[in-house]
């Protein structure tokens, strides 16, 4: 196993370019298996989770071959096995988006039912309910969700609250259903609309994209298609927090700055200076610390649960008392018992982090708990004084891309090193 050491007190200078985003990519790979052909996928971004889905949908039948550092061809005209085992989805909750495209491809999927993860219970029930609105057959056997589409057809889909994994599942069994289908309270982020932008491509006719109902009239057959990943703008804006902290002054290229509105008018609140230049931001903190500002996390446009630990951890040092509330999630506050090994003074209360700014963090040996509780981790020690070493890393490798490369090219003094104490 890998850790994070890091030496803090470096401000980050420099430029810095974001990947594709993890959250839009995997389900583009699930689409693929819709339609039997070729396809190419680009800005890919080098990560665990990608690896994951494309061990499973290779399982499935699906040949994919890296033809470039981010580009993968994906050819489905093998695809001939519907079962999506335990082993894989067990590793990655994403894995259970390959259950709209099995439905819309196959007309049948059976799926390891996933479980929770150290975020939250994350059920699927919704997921459900929305295929079951479609005309599906859905049942729980040994461990394992088993849906028939014999006779696949449009249906009226209201979502309890918006899930973005749900509407992606739904968009994909009903491309191809008879009829047309309605997701009311559809989920409105980003990685939704490069989905359907996908299917578009592909000959699917959507409408609606983007706001909260979403209409999907079925057609016979798609084409396979050539796509380019959005750019991840959770991997941008953990940079912006990175220079907040360090005061630093960067330039975030290749990401799009409305993605981020939330985030960066946050962080603007925060006392940083955030520019948009196209498809670029350029951020500066020039204030010796930042602003105490209060956060409450909302599905899109909201500002991004994926966001709350790596902004606790600027909030660490804010001048101010600051109130971050997590409504996305019941269980993403592990970060703040590894912040107060840094010397953070962070209360939580039911779902809500009291957070009383300090002068200094002090480096710690810290432990990762999940991706973004990671970054925040990394954030933390970016800023403090002396050694933090972070271990339990592989979580942050699911999700970004050379994190350390990426910020070592702005200046920070960060490296990968083997974990002695930990097993392999
Ligand atoms: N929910 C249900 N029932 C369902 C589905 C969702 O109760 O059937 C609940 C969830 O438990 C949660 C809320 O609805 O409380 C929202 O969950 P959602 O379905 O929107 O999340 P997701 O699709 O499982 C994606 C991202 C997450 C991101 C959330 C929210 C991917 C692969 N994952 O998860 O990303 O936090 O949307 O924006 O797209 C991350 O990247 O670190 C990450 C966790």
């Amino acid at each position: 196993m890998d850790k994070f050491v890091i030496e803090g007190g470096e401000r980050l200078a420099g430029t810095v370019r974001v990947g594709g985003s993890k959250n839009a990519v995997l389900p583009l790979l699930a689409a693929t298996i819709l339609q039997k052909g070729i396809y190419t996928i680009g800005n890919v971004p080098r990560l665990r989770d990608v690896n994951t889905m494309i061990r499973l949908v290779t399982l499935l039948g699906v040949r994919a071959e890296w033809v470039d550092k981010n580009r993968l061809r994906i050819d489905t005209t093998g695809v001939d096995n519907h079962v999506a085992p335990y082993e894989v989805v067990k590793e990655m909750r994403a894995s259970v988006l390959v259950l709209g495209s099995l439905i819309g491809g196959m007309r049948k999927a059976t799926v390891s039912y996933p479980g929770g993860c150290a975020i939250g219970e994350r059920p699927i029930n919704l997921h459900l309910q929305g295929l079951a609105a479609l005309g599906c057959e859905v049942a729980i056997r040994e461990g394992y969700v088993d849906v028939t589409a014999n006779a696949l057809k449009g249906g009226r889909v209201v979502f309890d609250a918006p899930t973005v994994g749900g509407t992606e599942n739904i968009l994909m069994a009903a491309v191809t259903a008879k009829g047309e289908t309605v997701i009311e309270n559809a989920a409105r982020e980003p990685e939704v609309i490069d989905l359907v932008r996908m299917l578009k491509r592909m000959g699917a006719k959507i409408d609606g994209e983007g706001s909260d109902t979403i209409t999907i009239k079925g057609v016979r057959s798609l084409t396979p298609c050539d796509y380019d990943v959005i750019p991840d703008r959770i991997e941008a804006g953990t940079f912006l927090a990175a220079c907040g902290i360090t005061r630093g002054n960067i330039v975030i290229e290749g990401c799009v700055p409305h993605h981020l509105k939330a985030v960066t008018d946050k962080l603007r609140e925060a006392g940083m200076d955030i520019i948009e230049d196209g498809n670029s931001l350029r951020a500066a903190m020039t204030k010796k610390r930042p602003f105490a500002i209060d956060i409450k996390t909302t599905p899109y446009p909201g500002f991004p649960t994926d966001m709350q630990a790596q902004t606790m951890a600027l909030m660490c040092i804010s001048k101010g008392v600051s109130a971050i509330t997590e409504t996305i999630f019941e269980n993403r506050m592990m970060h703040a018992a590894e912040l107060r090994r840094m010397g953070a003074d962070v209360r939580v209360i039911g779902n809500t982090a009291i957070v009383t700014g300090k002068d200094m963090l002090s480096g710690a040996k810290v432990m990762a708990t999940d991706l973004r509780a990671s970054a925040s981790l990394i954030i933390a020690g970016l800023a403090a004084y002396g050694t933090t070493e972070v271990s339990r890393i592989y979580h942050i490798d699911r999700g970004y891309e050379a994190i350390e490369e990426k910020l070592k090219g702005l200046g920070a003094k960060i490296s990968r090193r083997k974990d002695e104490g930990m097993g392999s």
